[in-house]
């Protein structure tokens, strides 16, 4: 079991779920956690990851980095999406394995999980039917993670291990309208509505799926939970287990921004899947719940939103120009 002065390397900390985890790894008194920003240390250099892992020598790792992006970006950059997540998470994997690293949370998604698998998704449909075509790149990278940790665990019992979390929101999330998911994107838009006179606001689709939200620190939470016991299997979901319209998500956002306008729904633009939601059972079974309601996090998520408005724009500008 971790203990409050044992090295932890949070890999990916300036990123929406990984600065969650520093912050909760910080509130909950650990002592020596490690942090490198892409520009001190680019995962995708195997020799550097190498060199780092030998001098620092974490005895937990958890990996939040990854190339992360929307259906747009991954179309587009198809190669980038495969060959960049799967050299982060083999340099961290195999560097963590070879440095004797105690314990590894490798944090994936949801989109794992095959297109037409039965709803709630659970862990034991991986790789039973087709993936979603447009995030394939990315999926496929993050199932042969979860493949790599499983085979560490076989192999050498390697207490490593895989959460996959269902869509995310919080503090650190992406409010750019071109890239950022629909909650933050809402978010912003009846923001911008309110403020310029409470004008409509038109939203893609007819507002009919169902989609799950959790809210980041809950993720960090059970990154925290993992870290106390020895869990049994080698993959879990993370969510809350409830689904909600995407309709109804923004009558809540728009009361939680005090936007007084019209909704106009766009329904010459895609649904995207009718459902998605996980079965949450394992990690229940484990003894972990979510505990962040979402009226309760979105509120958290305006706030944090208002308050950060201004410098939002800036910080992901100056990440985007570091990568390039
Ligand atoms: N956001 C969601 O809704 C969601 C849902 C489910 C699962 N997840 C999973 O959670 C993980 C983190 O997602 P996120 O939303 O926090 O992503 P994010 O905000 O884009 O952060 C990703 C982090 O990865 C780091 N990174 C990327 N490429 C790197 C490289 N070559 N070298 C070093 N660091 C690199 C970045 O570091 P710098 O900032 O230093 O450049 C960044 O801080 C991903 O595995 C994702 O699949 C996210």
């Amino acid at each position: 079991m971790i203990q409050k002065q044992d090295k932890i390397y949070v890999a990916g900390h300036r990123g929406m779920v990984g600065s969650a985890i520093v912050r909760r790894l910080q509130k909950e008194g650990f002592e020596k956690i490690i942090v490198r920003t892409s520009r001190e240390l680019d995962l995708r250099d195997q020799q550097a990851v190498f060199t780092f892992m030998e001098k620092e020598k974490p005895g937990t790792v958890i990996i939040a980095a990854a190339k992360v992006g929307g259906i747009l970006a991954n179309d587009t950059y198809p190669y980038d999406f495969l060959h960049d997540n799967l050299i982060i998470q083999d340099n961290l994997i195999h560097a963590s394995h070879q440095t004797d690293v105690e314990k590894l949370v490798f944090l994936g998604s949801s989109c794992i999980y095959p297109k037409y698998a039965d709803q709630p998704l659970r862990e034991d449909s991986l790789l039973t039917g087709e993936l979603e075509p447009t995030n394939q790149w990315y999926a496929i990278a993050k199932i042969a993670g979860v493949k790599l940790c499983d085979a560490l665990r076989k192999q050498f019992d390697r207490d490593y291990f895989s959460l996959m979390p269902t869509n995310l929101y919080g503090p650190g999330d992406n409010f750019d309208l071109k890239t950022s998911h629909v909650l933050p994107a809402m978010i912003r838009k009846f923001d911008d509505a309110k403020e310029q006179g409470h004008k409509p606001v038109t939203l893609w689709g007819s507002g009919k799926p169902m989609r799950e939200f959790l809210y980041v620190d809950d993720v960090a939470d059970a990154v925290i939970f993992t870290l106390q016991r020895k869990m049994k299997k080698n993959l879990y979901n993370v969510g809350t287990g409830k689904d909600i319209t995407i309709a109804e998500l923004a009558r809540k956002i728009q009361t939680i921004t005090g936007h007084k306008g019209e909704i106009i729904w766009d329904t010459d633009k895609p649904d995207g899947t009718p459902r998605k939601l996980m079965d949450v059972s394992r990690m229940k079974e484990e003894g972990w719940s979510y505990t962040t309601e979402l009226v309760d996090g979105i509120e958290k998520t305006y706030r944090w939103f208002k308050k950060n408005r201004e410098i939002i724009r800036e910080v992901r500008f100056e990440r985007t120009e570091e990568k390039s």
